[in-house]
């Protein structure tokens, strides 16, 4: 069996339980396993049925958003793909044209009745579907097969994806599938789609889409950059960073990636967190909660300085390497130096199969979606969840730390909301860069766990700006920086309700002393910063630990305006690669 799986099956303890009742071996913890062993088992039961009956008997059974694309050495030159909360797109690529632009829903229930038990398959989608509702008005008398192709060349492929830009390359036209349909391409290529049973709402057919779009279009959707649309695009990735993974309301947390190796992670000796950029920027984000949570010393590093220093690493040393493709050069021979001194050996990666992925011995996909802006925004956010997941699960079994956690779990749940919130801030922060986008630099001020925010902001504004931009720390300004300040030098800084309020005021008002009139971003409905700034931008408020993530989007959002009025290429700023494959 061959199953492509994207999606989440939220009843498959239920499942795999029944299944092992039954005497099946699991190999995995995964919830892709019980979709295989499920069909096992009911082919087991009814070898009888076709593979389009298997699969709808298998999705009866399953609880979640899914979507499944199986294949068997059973039913060989067979293909059958069903959806329930997940997108899945059918691609056909015909040499000539064909001969509908719909496909009519066939019912299995209304066959069961209609043609009864004793009927294979086979003779059953082949008897005269007098008794289905004509779709569109075509005639019942046109069966699907008619939907191949006009003239000689009959052949004919299929293309299962979850998104159009998938396979724009290969051919335009497309049926998007809906909840619970069943497609089934069978040994001649025909493709048929069925469903279970017939609702008043259906259409009783599928329409071939013909996508006009060009593939960059598609894929970037109404936004103007890549970069633009994964910003926007967050609320949702954080919701597939944690899915599958948090427990909102038992309050657990499980990296299906590490928990064979939680013992051996809270028995070491020290953290190191090793990562170069925005991924090193996610590392000083969540440094503080994993020293408060695991109570380990915690060591952050840019590999390449790691490496430079030939840091002295340990057998028991745990040793994470952060990287949104997974194949950033100086990340990747920092892990191999650690490996080779037998340290336990953590990716953090949003790529599947990635040389990081593969060469530690365990982590975490952050599952964030492919992001395609060399500037990178939604991993940043996701890596900050993953690893605070991380902490709430070392943590799980210290009583004391229990109110702590809690507050953090509720704080993830709430997130997706808030970073809606933040988004809608988006026309006032195009406004403010016009006030700077003309200005040689941009300074970005403040402290404690908003310190990681400053050094990303000023990370994506020098990346795609082009400006001269730095992120301080507050609690260093008078050692040098305060020189840089006069009414005319543009600041932004982030001053909310946290252990370090009192402090970031003060720096405020050092820098107010100078003239300075910095834009603000401080907490919704908080008057007191507010008096001091030239603009304000109001965030929600949240948890400390995972404030960053809602001061970084206003930044994210600077820097892509202030690009777009300086008219950079905002998905490709010079000089710059996606995956830093070099040194
Ligand atoms: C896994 C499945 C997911 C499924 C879930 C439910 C994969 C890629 N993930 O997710 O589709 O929904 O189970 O049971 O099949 N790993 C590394 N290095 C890294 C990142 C990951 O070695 O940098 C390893 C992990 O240790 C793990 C595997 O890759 O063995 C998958 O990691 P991850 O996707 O994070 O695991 P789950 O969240 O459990
Ligand atoms: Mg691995």
């Amino acid at each position: 069996m061959w199953i492509s799986f994207a999606g989440i099956i939220t009843n498959y303890k239920d499942v795999k339980q029944f299944l092992v009742q039954k005497g099946h071996k699991f190999r995995s913890d995964t919830d892709t396993e019980i979709i295989a062993k499920l069909i096992k088992h009911i082919h087991g039961l009814h070898p009888n049925y076709s593979f389009r009956e298997l699969v709808e008997q298998v999705i009866q059974q399953l609880e979640g958003a899914f979507a499944l694309c199986f294949k068997s050495m059973h039913f060989p030159g067979e293909v059958v793909a069903t959806r329930r909360g997940s997108p899945l797109l059918v691609g056909i690529k015909t040499k000539t044209k064909l001969a509908t632009d719909h496909i009519p829903i066939l019912y299995s229930k209304d066959v069961f009745e209609f043609g009864g038990r004793a009927l294979s398959t086979r003779d059953r989608d082949h008897r005269p579907h007098g008794h289905e509702i004509p779709a569109h008005g075509l005639a019942r008398s046109q069966s699907t097969s008619e939907f191949l192709p006009q003239g000689d060349n009959k052949e004919v492929e299929y293309f299962f994806a979850s998104d159009a830009s998938a396979i724009i390359e290969h051919t335009d036209r497309v049926i998007y599938l809906l909840d619970d349909d069943v497609a089934s391409v069978e040994k001649e290529g025909v493709l048929k789609i069925h469903r279970l049973k017939r609702t008043l709402e259906d259409t009783h057919a599928r329409e071939i889409t013909t996508l006009k779009m060009e593939i960059q279009q598609i894929m970037k959707g109404n936004f103007s950059s890549f970069m633009q649309k994964e910003i926007f695009e967050q609320p949702e990735s954080v919701v597939t960073t944690m899915r599958g993974r948090i427990n909102f309301d038992s309050e657990t947390v499980v990296l299906g990636g590490i928990k064979d190796y939680i013992g051996e992670i809270r028995r070491c000796r020290r953290l190191l967190l090793i990562a170069c950029g925005t991924s090193y920027n996610s590392a000083i984000a969540t440094r503080q909660l994993l020293e408060e949570l695991t109570e380990l010393p915690v060591m952050v590093d840019l590999a390449s300085d790691f490496l430079d220093r030939n840091t002295p690493i340990f057998r028991d040393d745990v040793c994470f390497f952060i990287s949104q493709s997974g194949e950033t050069a100086d990340t990747l021979m920092a892990l191999r130096y650690c490996k080779q001194r037998g340290a336990l050996i953590v990716g953090i990666t949003n790529t599947v199969g990635s040389s990081i992925c593969r060469e530690s011995h365990c982590g975490v996909h952050i599952n964030a979606g492919p992001e395609i802006g060399v500037a990178s925004t939604k991993a940043y956010t996701s890596q900050i969840i993953s690893l605070v997941m991380f902490a709430l699960m070392v943590s799980e079994d210290r009583i004391s730390a229990q109110p702590r956690r809690s507050e953090i779990i509720q704080g993830l749940r709430n997130l997706p909301d808030q970073i809606k919130e933040v988004l809608e801030l988006d026309s006032k922060i195009q406004e403010i860069s016009k006030k700077v986008f003309e200005k040689k630099s941009l300074l970005v001020l403040g402290r404690g766990y908003n310190y990681a925010t400053c050094l990303e902001g000023a990370l994506k504004i020098k990346e795609i700006t082009y400006m001269h931009s730095e992120g301080i720390l507050a609690g260093e300004l008078k050692h040098g920086p305060l020189a840089l300040v006069d009414k005319g030098m543009p600041i932004i800084m982030i001053c909310t309700r946290d252990n370090v309020f009192v402090k970031c005021m003060n720096a405020l008002q050092q820098v107010t002393a100078r003239e300075g009139r910095p834009i603000l971003i401080c907490h919704k409905n908080d008057q007191e910063p507010q008096k001091y700034g030239s603009s304000v931008l109001e965030v929600p408020k949240t948890v400390d630990c995972l404030q960053g993530i809602l001061t970084v989007i206003p930044l994210q959002l600077v820097s892509y305006h202030v690009a777009v009025l300086k008219g950079c290429n905002v998905d490709c700023p010079r000089n710059l690669a996606k995956s830093v494959t070099v040194e």
